[in-house]
């Protein structure tokens, strides 16, 4: 049975944290599952972590809609949650069609969108219309050139402006918020008073729930890990040295061997070559 709104609204109530992962493609959404993720976001960062841009920015909804049927193929337990990538939320009826192609083509069990105020009625109208919304405030990297890629709300006037965002969305119906590179202490006063989830990524530990970039927390990326992420695992550094052993016995002919080698019969071979020297 698949994760829902239910149950991950349940988890808050009960005090029991939840894990986000981001996923972006078959394998990783089957491995996701059987580490028993609850909840994944085919996140947009994918244009960073996958595609190799320098932003979220040139991240198509043709690109999500790929990646988010891939996602849903490989995982049939978590709550599905795909991001609505730039500039295609600007009005509703483009974020209809978004939530159309991401929930009704792709498979998704809700979308993402980032902002406060501005986006507030667009969310009403999606959840009125029976689309889960996760909210995103804080660091919004959609809008990393007007506000910069540091901490929000770190002033009286930003915090106050935050939580009143927060429970705007919370009143719109989104279901959950993601806040992102926000100091520890309004996070948790944040969600202290809200009764939806909060999902934080470099937002301390008094979130509902914490999500974090795959690549970042399994050391599989190819830059910088961001200051809020932690390396459970080194697997780029173990995926190089698979590679250059491959590499290797490729070069020196150890590989492939007749275990990785079909055999036929000598005779029949014969038979198709006879006359063909
Ligand atoms: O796109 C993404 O991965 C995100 C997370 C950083 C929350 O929005």
């Amino acid at each position: 049975m698949r994760v829902t709104l239910r149950d991950i609204q349940r988890m808050k109530e009960a005090g029991e944290r939840i894990a986000m992962v981001t996923a972006y493609d078959h394998p990783s959404a089957a491995l996701a599952e059987r580490a028993g993720v609850p909840m994944i976001l085919v996140g947009d960062s994918l244009g960073m972590v996958v595609h190799g841009h320098g932003s979220t920015l040139p991240v198509t909804l043709d690109d999500m809609a790929r990646h988010t049927a891939a996602v849903v193929r490989g995982n049939a337990r978590a709550l599905i949650v795909a991001d609505l990538p730039f500039l295609t939320y600007g009005t509703e009826p483009e974020a209809l069609a978004g939530a159309r192609r991401l929930m009704g083509e792709a498979g998704a069990g809700a979308v993402k969108l980032e902002g406060g105020a501005a986006v507030v009625s667009t969310v009403a109208r999606l959840a009125a219309l029976g689309v889960p919304v996760m909210g995103h405030l804080g660091f919004t990297p959609q809008a990393q050139h007007q506000i910069g890629l540091r901490v929000q709300g770190r002033d009286a006037g930003a915090a106050r402006r935050l939580l009143d965002d927060a429970l705007a969305l919370e009143r719109a119906g989104a279901f959950a918020l993601v806040l992102e590179l926000v100091p520890a202490e309004l996070a948790a006063a944040v969600t202290a008073r809200l009764a939806i989830p909060t999902i934080g990524i470099g937002a301390g530990a008094g979130c509902s729930g914490q999500v974090q970039v795959w690549h970042d927390i399994l050391g599989l990326g190819t830059g910088r890990v961001p200051r809020h992420a932690k390396p459970y695992a080194e697997i780029g550094s173990a995926i190089e040295a698979a590679l250059k052993g491959y590499v290797a016995e490729v070069a020196s002919g150890a590989f492939p061997t007749a275990a990785q080698s079909a055999t036929m019969d000598e005779a029949v071979l014969a038979r198709a070559l006879g006359g063909a020297e």
